[in-house]
Parts: C-alpha cells; sequence; structure tokens
C-alpha cells in the first residue's frame, strides 16, 4: 500500500478512538441525543481534515496531542455540518456514508440538536483537552469560529441554498465552494501552523496550498455526483441535480470543471514545491483529492 494511504488508515483509525473517548466522557442521561452524536461522528467518515491537520503538524514538528485537539475539533464540526447539510430544510437527503441520514434516524430535532451539540463540543475540545497547548487555543478557536461560522461554512451553505434554483456567475460559485467547503479544510492547515514559527513566505505557500485544495476537494464533489453512484459515494448519487443545485459542472460542463479542478491541483502542487521541507504525503494527498471516488 502506498505510504500515505497506509497513513490516511493510520489516521482514521486512531481518530475513530480519539472521537470515541471523547464522546465516552458523557454520562448517559440523554441516550437519544448521545446516540444521535456518536451516528453523526462515528459513522465512517474518511477523516481527511484530520489527515491534513496530522499531516501538516507533523512536517511542522507539532506535539502530537496539540494535533490530536486540531484534529477533533476539526471533525466535530465537519460532521455537525453534514447533519444539518442533510436536514429537510437544506439538501434534504436520506443517505449519509452509506447510512440513512440522522433526521431519519432519530428525528429532526434531535438531529438538529446533535448537530448543534457537536459544534459546542468541538469548542470545548478546544478548551479542555490535555495538551501542552495555553497560549494558543483563543487563536485555535478564533480560526475554528471563523472558518465555520458567518465568514466560513455557515455563511456559504446559506448561499448555496439562496443558488439553488438560481443562475449565478461563475464568481458566485467560487465564493460558495470556498466557503462551505474551503475554509474549514484552511483551517485544518491554519491550526497546526500556530504552533509553528513560519516565514512569511512559507505561511502564504501552506495557505495557498490549502485554498487550492480546499476549492479543488468540492469541484471534485460536485462532479462526483454525476460520475459515481450512489453505493459508492455513500450519498445519493444526482442530489445536486435533483436539487437544482448551483454546481461546477452546470456552469462550465464536465470537462471544463475537470480542466479547472486539474488547474487547482497543479497550484496546490506549486505552493508545495516552495517549501523546504518533505512534502511527498501532501503530493500525494492533492493527487487523491482530484482522482478519488468518493
Ligand atoms: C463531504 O465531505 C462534504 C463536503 C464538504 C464535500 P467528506 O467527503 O469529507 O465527507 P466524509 O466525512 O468523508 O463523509
Ligand atoms: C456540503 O456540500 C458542504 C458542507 C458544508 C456540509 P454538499 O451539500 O455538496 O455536500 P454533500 O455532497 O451533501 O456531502
Ligand atoms: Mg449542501
Ligand atoms: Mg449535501
Ligand atoms: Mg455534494
Amino acid at each position: 500500500m502506498a505510504a500515505w494511504k497506509t497513513y490516511q488508515q493510520q489516521v482514521a483509525n486512531q481518530m475513530e478512538n480519539l472521537l470515541e473517548d471523547v464522546v465516552n466522557t458523557f454520562p448517559q442521561h440523554n441516550s437519544q441525543l448521545l446516540s444521535a452524536m456518536r451516528y453523526g461522528l462515528l459513522n465512517g467518515g474518511k477523516r481527511i481534515r484530520p489527515f491534513l491537520v496530522f499531516a501538516i503538524g507533523e512536517m511542522l514538528q507539532v506535539a502530537r496531542p496539540n494535533l490530536e485537539m486540531c484534529a477533533i475539533a476539526v471533525e466535530c464540526i465537519h460532521s455537525y455540518s453534514l447533519i444539518h447539510d442533510d436536514l429537510p430544510a437544506m439538501d434534504d437527503d436520506d443517505l449519509r456514508r452509506g447510512k440513512p441520514t440522522s433526521h431519519l434516524v432519530y428525528g429532526e430535532a434531535t438531529a438538529i440538536l446533535a448537530g448543534d451539540t457537536l459544534q459546542t463540543l468541538a469548542f470545548e475540545v478546544l478548551a479542555n483537552y490535555p495538551a501542552p497547548a495555553t497560549s494558543e487555543r483563543i487563536k485555535l478557536v478564533s480560526l475554528l469560529a471563523k472558518s465555520s461560522g458567518y465568514l466560513g461554512m455557515c455563511g456559504g451553505q446559506a448561499l448555496d441554498l439562496a443558488a439553488t434554483d438560481t443562475a449565478i456567475s461563475l464568481q458566485q460559485l467560487h465564493q460558495i465552494h470556498e466557503l462551505k467547503t474551503g475554509r474549514l479544510i484552511h483551517a485544518c492547515v491554519a491550526m497546526p501552523c500556530v504552533f509553528a514559527t513560519l516565514s512569511e513566505a512559507q505561511h502564504s505557500a501552506l495557505s495557498d496550498f490549502a485554498h487550492a485544495l480546499g476549492l479543488a476537494f468540492q469541484v471534485k464533489d460536485d462532479i462526483l455526483d454525476i460520475t459515481s453512484d450512489t453505493a459508492t459515494l455513500g450519498k445519493p448519487q444526482g442530489s445536486d441535480q435533483q436539487a437544482n443545485k448551483s454546481t461546477f459542472p452546470n456552469l462550465l460542463g464536465l470537462q471544463g470543471t475537470q480542466n479547472y479542478l486539474n488547474e487547482l491541483h497543479t497550484k496546490a502542487l506549486n505552493a508545495l514545491n516552495t517549501l523546504p521541507w518533505n512534502t511527498d504525503l501532501l503530493q500525494a494527498f492533492s493527487d487523491y483529492v482530484i482522482q478519488r471516488e468518493h
């Protein structure tokens, strides 16, 4: 198995244990809500955001517990975003990670609350996780809050919903993808950087890398909605078309979108090339983002 694949598998296994440990600290007095939180967190995501946190953090020699803290927090936010994204009032989808969506299993109210509690759990982890970080925690809270709130994921989700059944410009679509998906992926790179001393040029190269990769991830998601199948995706193929979403294939066509994806891939690799560290893992990951099948 390729080195990066082995690494990804290790991260995924480790995240399962770390997330399990976090939810296991909660008492059982509200078993329905707790069960919905577990369902959202522990149901087999690819864990690509934690992968980025660990790959970047280890490259910068950041202490492991600090990275665990960031990876758990980001994955809590991501899992919450998926539960809410699938709700009837949003994308109204019935399958996620190969299983019925949260609101179908637990009802809408519990699904909404499970999302809410996972969101607050992310910040609780950043405040309390046993890690050497002390002064850095406020910066991490700020980064994660910004990338997931009005200026990030939630803002993007609102624009995404507003752009449904509506023709928008390429520039507007860029903004949506960048906010709803790109910002959280950018945070996965920016959070480990809080613990490192980097030059201006290194900061900006890592930021360019994260920016290109974050956008590429959602552009590829748009492509897969058309070209893949429900069993492979673990979520309903054709969901975007059925809901008449604004996507890159809608605006650029499939080939145009593929060309754009290749451009983003090149941008990500060019940014990595300027860095003084071994970036093999991150290069392989960039290839994966544009070649992935789910
Ligand atoms: C899905 O994210 C939502 C998008 C931002 C495109 P992932 O593809 O990372 O979902 P999981 O966590 O692996 O299920
Ligand atoms: C969602 O984008 C991005 C999030 C912030 C959750 P999509 O709506 O395209 O994600 P999927 O395809 O349902 O995973
Ligand atoms: Mg959506
Ligand atoms: Mg969706
Ligand atoms: Mg999608």
